[in-house]
């Protein structure tokens, strides 16, 4: 039996991490594609590998796993986002999500699979940092701070390699443009990007530190602009920016809203708010004061409540909820709510698909979780309490 060669790409599955997978199937690798949603190209009858997570909510466990496997002989990561607006235009989540997906969870996944890297046999490994984390990014802040810490981390990892006399090395490719990716406008797609992607595998194989594509052709000339003199550097690069009409674009972090009374915390609330958050890049929840607008009583405070919703993973923000749904996308113009299948059809539901579709909102029900409810909950509290009465 031969033996099969898989290689991790994680987010493969668009834009270069894309055209990497298909180099390496080319090459005899089975690749294992790994991102949050599934690859924009089919691949018919080709054996491949597609594993669904979200780097914004690090799976430890699964890295781990795929680290211990010995198919796995190179690692390759290229997850990454950014978009062309000032500082005072980005939400905090949106600083955490940039810091947590383009820096520290590559970084988390460099560390668990470090056993392999510093191994005595070949392992090979990339990841796709960028010019703007070399010089000043004016506009695009947050990402060049996000890819200076990856690159900083890759340097003084390679430098440890090299101090072992270990030959493996994390090659860090660091691009200024490259057309047909996202980044350009493109789809996604990896068409375009074969050649691109072609000399990234073999700058890989060959176990090299750094790759700055077009180096000879613009990016040396780039960053001694930049050293020469920064301030003069990021002025100009503000200014390029702003007369060839790149800020405002590029795509907003998707805000996710819930509401509900949440009283006794139970599983059918988990589903609904993990399944919510999948879905968008925050989730703003709002918890009801007391549930009288369903003619029932809560056990649990408001503010315990509060404090319960918050404390869960998948929540980002929690607010006092109004009494509409409607009268919260006043507040905070979130793009989706969210609610379980037992309100669809309701005389409030079908008012907000019109009132809030008529503003781009989708609204999305989730299957309601059967067997659970805070009414049930607390029926079973009371029969209990009047039993032990008895
Ligand atoms: N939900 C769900 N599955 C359940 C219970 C609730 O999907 N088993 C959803 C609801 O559809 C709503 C959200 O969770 O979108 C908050 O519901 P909430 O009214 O707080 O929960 P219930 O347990 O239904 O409360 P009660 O029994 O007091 O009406």
């Amino acid at each position: 039996m031969g033996c099969v060669k898989r290689a991790l790409i994680v987010g493969g599955a668009s834009g270069i991490g894309l055209a990497v997978a298909n180099e390496l199937l080319g090459k005899g690798f089975v690749p294992v594609i790994i991102d949050r949603s599934e690859p924009v190209q089919q691949f018919n009858d080709v054996e491949i590998e597609f594993c669904k997570t979200d780097l914004s909510f690090f799976d430890e466990k699964l890295f781990q796993d795929f680290a211990s496997d010995p198919s796995i002989t190179s690692l390759v990561i290229t997850a990454g986002f950014g978009r062309v607006a000032g500082v005072g235009d980005l939400s905090i989540k949106e600083i955490d999500n940039l810091l947590e997906v383009n820096a520290a969870a590559a970084i988390k996944i460099l560390r668990i699979f470090w056993n392999r890297i510093t191994s005595s046999g070949t392992f090979r490994c990339a990841v796709m940092a960028s010019i703007a984390g070399m010089v000043s990014s004016p506009f695009f802040s947050v990402y060049a701070a996000s890819k200076a810490a990856l690159w900083r981390f890759c340097e003084s990892a390679n430098a440890e390699l090299a101090t072992t006399g270990n030959t493996n090395r994390i090659t860090c490719v660091s691009p200024g443009h490259v057309s047909g990716t996202g980044f350009d406008g493109g789809e996604g797609r990896s068409t375009g990007l074969e050649s691109f992607a072609k000399e990234f595998v073999q700058r890989m194989s060959s176990c090299e530190e750094l790759w700055v594509p077009d180096a000879d052709g613009v990016y040396s000339g780039v960053i001694r602009r930049y050293v020469e003199n920064p301030i003069a550097f990021g002025l100009e690069s503000a200014r390029y920016k702003i007369e060839s009409g790149r800020l405002g674009g590029g795509r907003k972090p998707v805000i996710g809203y819930c509401s509900g009374t949440f009283d006794l915390f139970h599983a059918g609330h988990l589903h609904l708010l993990k399944s919510a958050r999948c879905l968008c890049e925050e989730l703003v929840v709002g918890v009801h004061p007391d549930a009288s607008h369903k003619g029932k009583k809560t056990f649990i405070s408001h503010e315990e409540r509060k404090a319960i919703v918050e404390s869960c993973r998948y929540v980002d923000r929690v607010i006092d909820a109004p009494r509409e749904d409607s009268t919260a996308w006043e507040l905070i113009h979130y793009d989706r709510l969210f609610v379980g299948s037992d309100y669809k059809g309701t005389e409030r539901f079908a008012r907000y698909e019109r009132e809030l579709g008529s503003k781009g909102v989708q609204v999305i029900y989730f299957p309601y979780t059967e067997g659970i409810s805070s009414t049930q909950l607390r029926s079973a509290i009371v029969s209990g309490m009047e039993e032990s009465a008895r």
